[in-house]
C-alpha cells in the first residue's frame, strides 16, 4: 500500500512498508535501518512517515505491527502499546 526509503549520499539506508486492506487493518512491515546508520533517528522518521501514509489511506483504521522482543522499546517510545492478543502462525504448503 505504501513504501518509504531513507537515502543518504551513498544510497538507501533504511526502508519500511505499510500493508493491509486499506480500511480496517494496516500493518507496518519490513522497517529496517542499515546497522551502521542506526540510532540516528532514521527509524523514528521512517515510522512517522509510514504512520502518515497509513492515516492518508485510512484515517479510522487500526495500525499494528509485529516486533522482535528486543526492539519493543523502540516502538513503545513511538507510542505503541503491547496488545493482549497472541501471535499465531501456520506455514502454508503447496496444494496437490
Ligand atoms: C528498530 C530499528 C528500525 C530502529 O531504527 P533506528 O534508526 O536505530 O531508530 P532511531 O534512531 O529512530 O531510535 C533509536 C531508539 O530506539 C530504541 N531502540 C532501537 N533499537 C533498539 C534495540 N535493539 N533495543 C532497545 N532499544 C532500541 C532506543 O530507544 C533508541 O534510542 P538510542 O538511539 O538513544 O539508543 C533498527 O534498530 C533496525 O533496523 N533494527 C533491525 C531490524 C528490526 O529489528 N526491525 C524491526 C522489525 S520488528
Amino acid at each position: 500500500m505504501a513504501s518509504l526509503c531513507a537515502v543518504d549520499d551513498r544510497g538507501i539506508v533504511g526502508m519500511g512498508r505499510v500493508v493491509g486492506d486499506g480500511a480496517f487493518y494496516l500493518f507496518v512491515v519490513d522497517l529496517i535501518v542499515h546497522p551502521e546508520q542506526q540510532h540516528h533517528g532514521i527509524g523514528s522518521r521512517l515510522l512517522a512517515g509510514l504512520e502518515a501514509e497509513a492515516t492518508r489511506i485510512s484515517a479510522t483504521g487500526t495500525l499494528a505491527l509485529v516486533a522482535d522482543l528486543d526492539v519493543v522499546p523502540f516502538y513503545e517510545r513511538q507510542g505503541y502499546q503491547r496488545a493482549a492478543s497472541a501471535l499465531l502462525t501456520k506455514p502454508l504448503t503447496p496444494a496437490h
